[in-house]
């Protein structure tokens, strides 16, 4: 409990940048494993995946009081994520209307309040940042968009043109916000509520992409099953991309590691890995094949090697 409070102590005057900083899911502190704590300064969500014990959550609530004397800290959420519609409770302060996670100076707006998933994936930051670098001019495709925090990155460093494909209405509207929050020009930003796998003459019409986003849940009852639907999209991925284009392809499922990922694009041919994307290092994992997992690749040019 006191390795909690102190990475809070620690992380919360680190900046305004949204960050994790307790994540007790990659197994590296035992009895830890069902906690993870964020940062979306002024808010500390802390977020509980399983059923604490009363007498250790009584402690931790308890404990959770010296960060009113922070002047960082104005608020501290605690969300019940085991629980249905994963309900959660303020404990300090009262949450503004609207809180946004910031990084590298975008807004990313979040429901604390009853969703899931706030909105935001914190451990996606590197693969966000390939596309801050490297998006200007570029074409790219974000497939299982969610709120679209792929597509602010990339519109805001000036990609030509961006298509965002999610079956969620609810999370396109999110996605959309986003872009308006932060003053981005949408003209060129496109936002399809479509399965993808029904959609892909329409995924087509707007390619070649230089950059296509592979970000799909590990499972989701009727909509996608990492282990028989990640193949379908990456066979369609040879038609999607530019000559050169490349794909961040990601994972998150415990069961698959990367040597799943791997062989799909090898079955599939004519890419070549270019690199394993590293999590932020506030997410430490004892075993690295059961967190998530992000390779980038590229299509190897017609007529080359
Ligand atoms: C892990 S989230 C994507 C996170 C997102 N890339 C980000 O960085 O914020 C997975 C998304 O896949 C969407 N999804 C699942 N199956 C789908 C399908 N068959 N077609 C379109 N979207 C799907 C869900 O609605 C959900 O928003």
């Amino acid at each position: 409990m006191e390795r909690i409070f102190s990475s809070v102590w620690d992380g919360a005057k680190k900046g305004n940048d949204a960050v994790r900083l307790f994540h007790g899911r990659g197994h590296c502190f035992p009895g830890l494993e069902f906690v993870a704590v964020d940062w979306f300064s002024p808010l500390l969500l802390v977020s509980f995946f399983k059923e604490p014990d009363a007498v250790w959550l009584e402690k931790f609530v308890a404990g959770l009081s010296q960060f009113a004397q922070s002047d960082d800290i104005k608020n501290i959420v605690l969300q019940y994520r085991y629980l249905p519609g994963a309900p959660s409770e303020s404990i300090q302060g009262v949450l503004d209307a609207e809180v946004d996670a910031v990084e590298d100076g975008l807004r990313f707006r979040l429901n604390v309040q009853k969703n899931q998933n706030t909105g935001f994936f914190l451990d996606m930051k590197n693969c966000r940042d390939i596309l801050r670098v490297n998006a200007d001019g570029k074409t790219v495709l974000n497939l299982f968009s969610y709120t679209c925090a792929f597509s602010v990155v990339a519109a805001n460093s000036g990609a030509k043109l961006v298509v965002n494909m999610d079956m969620s209405k609810g999370a396109l509207k999110t996605g959309k916000l986003n872009h308006s929050i932060n003053d981005i020009d949408t003209r060129d930003v496109f936002f399809f509520a479509h399965d993808i796998f029904r959609s892909w003459g329409k995924i087509r019409k707007y390619g070649p992409y230089d950059y296509v986003v592979v970000d799909p849940p590990s499972f989701q009852r009727g909509s996608f099953d990492a282990r028989k639907d990640y193949v379908k999209i990456v066979r369609k991925l040879p038609e999607l991309l530019a000559d050169n284009g490349q794909v961040i392809a990601c994972l998150n499922s415990p069961e698959l590691g990367f040597d799943f990922l791997r062989e799909l694009f090898d079955d599939v041919g004519g890419f070549q890995e270019l690199e394993v994307v590293a999590t932020p290092e506030s997410f430490p994992e004892v075993d690295v094949e059961k967190g998530l997992k992000t390779l980038l690749f590229k299509k190897i040019a017609h007529g080359a090697g």
